[in-house]
Order: structure tokens, then sequence, then C-alpha cells
């Protein structure tokens, strides 16, 4: 009895995460043999990290530690940083919430995740922002950090949040109702707030008046159409001129088409841009097949676009690769277009997917690591992640560049139960991920135990 009355009174007296790490975690950890993905080169060597925090990228092999891993076969890169996921939680928890969302991330290899605010409430308002917060210290096996989302009337609230990755601004309307397409609202939260910003970027009225033209859609087919290649490149211009007329760092998400990565390829250091797995692998073919499971906001476009958004990748001009992890339930998603909802869930796939691109030779493992967790880093300023280095923290992951398996809808964690790459055998897979140093997944065993904490942003002033 004294000595759960000695728990619990750690346990009120630490902040969640470092009562458990305090408890739980053994104090050193070396992992020995593994090809380390460094920043600027990848090297057979040792990583000793300790109370969460990496203290040694070139230990000896014989370093003192409670714990030694020998990753001998096995590639250990930094954690992935998925900027760009939609957890449901609060409001819409029968498609996924905090909880089973952040088990996905820790099986797929993501250690930290940014949410947007098309939640219910949205999260619009400094409260809803910290009841998320509270929230996610409950419940995420990995580490957060939430977005406040932009309304037309909001700005007081955009200059004053704290403990945020940025703004997101729906300019073009998607899940939810949040949306400011509005020029003078527009101009005032580029002029009035310092926050980096990102947006859903589709033109409105472009969306509409094709919609309008093909009578809602009939097929999902028509949603390609209705969201077009204009509609993208008509909003993320508009967007970028606001954020380069009023010198405001912005993130284009998830660019789907030819016409935007070229565009992109001529703006400024202050532009950042992403690319979801979806945009990069699938395309209007595959509406045959996948109907619905595909249907996204923006939508696919055509193998010219997949293409262009691969140079784009290469050349830096797209530096970000996130998933745009929007979970529906597969009854919502079997209504007939325009009825089912636009968006798939992707979290637990996503690096799989990007490793066996380099398997099959379309990148390196050293450009996935920069695309999935060090440009992320950098982009939404998050402190002390997306790199393997001496004091940062130790979110990681071991990789099996040479394991074969099959993406199974059966096997999916997300509560929406199911993956549009269902059927797909990859090459190259997560198998254990590490966050603060903690093993929360090893080959398809989950410690729910453990918790991830609020990433910390440092915006500068
Ligand atoms: O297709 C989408 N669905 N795109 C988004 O940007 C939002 C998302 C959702 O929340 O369902």
């Amino acid at each position: 009895m004294a000595f759960l009355a000695a728990l619990a009174s750690v346990s009120t007296w630490f902040p969640h995460g470092l009562a458990r790490r305090a408890i739980k975690q053994k104090m050193k950890t070396l992992i020995r043999n593994a090809e380390v993905v460094l920043s600027d080169q990848t090297a057979k060597t040792n990583v000793l990290f300790e109370d969460g925090v990496i203290c040694a990228v070139d230990a000896a092999a014989g370093a003192d530690a409670d714990e030694v891993i020998d990753a001998t076969g096995l590639h250990l890169i930094p954690g992935v940083i998925d900027d760009q996921v939609h957890f449901r939680d609060p409001g819409l928890t029968h498609k996924e919430d905090l909880a089973t969302g952040s088990r996905a991330c820790a099986k797929g290899g993501v250690t930290t995740f940014l949410e947007m605010p098309n939640t219910n409430p949205a999260t619009i308002t400094l409260d809803a922002l910290h009841a998320k917060l509270d929230l996610a210290a409950g419940k995420c096996l990995v580490n957060y950090g939430f977005y406040i989302g932009a309304t037309p009337d909001n700005v007081g609230v955009l200059k004053s949040a704290e403990r945020t990755p940025g703004i997101k601004i729906f300019i073009g309307s998607s899940t939810g109702n949040l949306l400011v397409d509005q020029q003078a609202a527009l101009e005032r939260i580029f002029a009035e707030t310092t926050l980096p910003i990102c947006a859903h970027c589709e033109d409105e009225s472009t969306v509409r008046a094709n919609a309008e033209r093909l009578n809602g859609g009939k097929s999902y087919r028509d949603h390609s159409r209705i969201r077009d290649h204009k509609a993208a490149l008509i909003a993320t211009q508009r967007a970028v001129d606001l954020a380069e007329r009023n010198d405001h760092r912005f993130h284009v998400l998830h660019v789907s088409t030819a016409q935007e990565v070229k565009f992109l390829r001529g703006t400024s250091e202050l532009i950042s841009a992403e690319a979801c797995p979806h945009h990069l692998f699938f395309n209007v073919h595959d509406y045959e097949t996948l109907g619905s499971l595909v249907q996204m906001n923006p939508s696919i476009k055509h193998p010219e676009d997949n293409e262009e958004l691969w140079r784009g990748l290469i050349d830096g001009t797209i530096e970000v690769v996130a998933t745009d992890h929007a979970p529906h339930t597969l009854e919502e998603k079997d209504q007939p277009y325009p009825k089912s909802p636009s968006g798939l869930p992707a979290v637990e796939n996503s690096l799989a997917l990007m490793l066996n691109s380099v398997n099959t030779g379309h990148c390196t493992l050293q450009q996935v690591v920069s695309w999935m967790c060090a440009a992320p880093a950098r982009v939404w300023d998050i402190v002390n992640k997306g790199s393997i280095q001496a004091g940062f923290d130790a979110d990681l992951v071991l990789v099996d560049m040479n394991r074969e398996a099959e993406i199974r809808n059966e096997q999916q964690v997300t509560k929406s139960g199911w993956s549009p790459w269902h059927g797909t055998k990859l090459k190259g897979w997560p198998v254990r991920t590490f966050v603060h140093g903690q093993t929360v997944y090893n080959d398809g065993v989950f410690d729910d135990t453990i918790r991830g904490t609020e990433a910390m942003f440092d915006h500068g002033g």
C-alpha cells in the first residue's frame, strides 16, 4: 500500500509523460550495429540514449547500458513527424480518436503528429486548443501538436495562440465547416498574425461552378472534375501571393497537381510545400477499382501529376511528405457520390510506402528521412526532433528494408479499419518504434501504457 501511495504521489507531482518515464523507463538503452541515418550520411554505428534523450550517436559497442538492442541488419531513422492528420477527437470519434489514431502512428513509425482543427468543436478558440492538448496527454501513445483553425473573425485568437505549430486555413471547404475564402479576411490573417500558416488550397468558387456544371456529380470520377486542376492552382497561387506580400511563412498542404509544382518552383524561401502518398501513388484510373476509397480533397489527379509531384520532391520544390490521414467508416464511404465523404486513412502505412519506393529505386532512404522527419521539424520549428543527434529526443524507428508484407484491412489499427492500399505488397517496413526512448511498438506488439508528450515549437520570439 505504501508503494502504491508513493507511486500515486509521483504521478500527481510529475507531468504525465515524465511520471511514466520515471517509473517505466530503463535508464540507458544502447542500439548496436544499426545502419543509422544521420543528417549527412548513413553509418553503421551505436546509438545510446538515456531518459528519453539521445546522448551519443557514436557510442562504443560495449558502452554501459541497462538495455542493449542488437539491430544488425536494420536501419535506424528518426521518428516520422506527420504534419497533417485528422484524428476526429473530439466529436467524430466513431471514425477515429486520439488513442486509436496515435496507436496507428506508433505502428507506422510516426512518433509525432500535428492534428488539424476540423473536429467538433473545431479548434478555433484557445479553450478548444487547450482542451485538445489535455485530452491528448491522457490518450496519445506518441507525441502531438494541434493547429489553431482560422475563421473569418477569430484573428485575435490566431494572434495570441501559443503551444501550436501554426494556423490552418481552409481556403477551400472540405470535411467540416471551416472556410475562409473572403479576400479581406485572408488579408487580415496574413497581415496581422505571426505564426506559420498552412492552408487547404482549392478555390471555392471554381469548385462550386464545376459542381453546378456537372449537376453535383454522378460518379466518383466526377470528384476530380469538380475539384479540378484549376481549383488547386488558383487557390495555391492566391495563398502564396498573400504570404509573399505580407512576408509570412506559408506551407502548402497536399499539393496535387503538376501545375502547382511548376508554379512553386518560382516562389520564395517563405514558401514550403508538401505531398501526400495518395497523390503520389493514386490517380483517376484508380476510381475504377477503388471508387470512393480514393475520394479525397484535393482530389487525386492524373499520371502526369504523380510524375511531377515526384520530380518536385526529388528537386526539393516539395520538402515534406505527410499523410492527411482522414478516416471515415466504410459504411460512410459506401454511399453514392456525392454523399460519400472525402478522406482516407494512411498513418500506419505512409512510411512503409516510402520505404518501398526506396526499394523500387524511386528515391533514397536519406531523402525519405528528409521529407518525413527533418523537413517537418524545420517547417514547424519543432524543438529537438526530426534527426538523430545528441541532445535530441530519442524518438526513433528501426526499419527492416528487406521485410516484405502486404497491407491488409483486417490488420489496420485505425478505428476506421481499412486502407486504400489493402492487398498491396510492400518491401521495407518499420519494425520497432521508440517514443522518448521507450518502445511503444515492437513487431506487432504495443505498449499501450506509454504516453507521448506535447511537441514544443520555437517560433522565435
Ligand atoms: O479529403 C479530405 N478529408 N481532405 C481534407 O483536407 C480533410 C479531410 C477530412 O477531414 O475528412
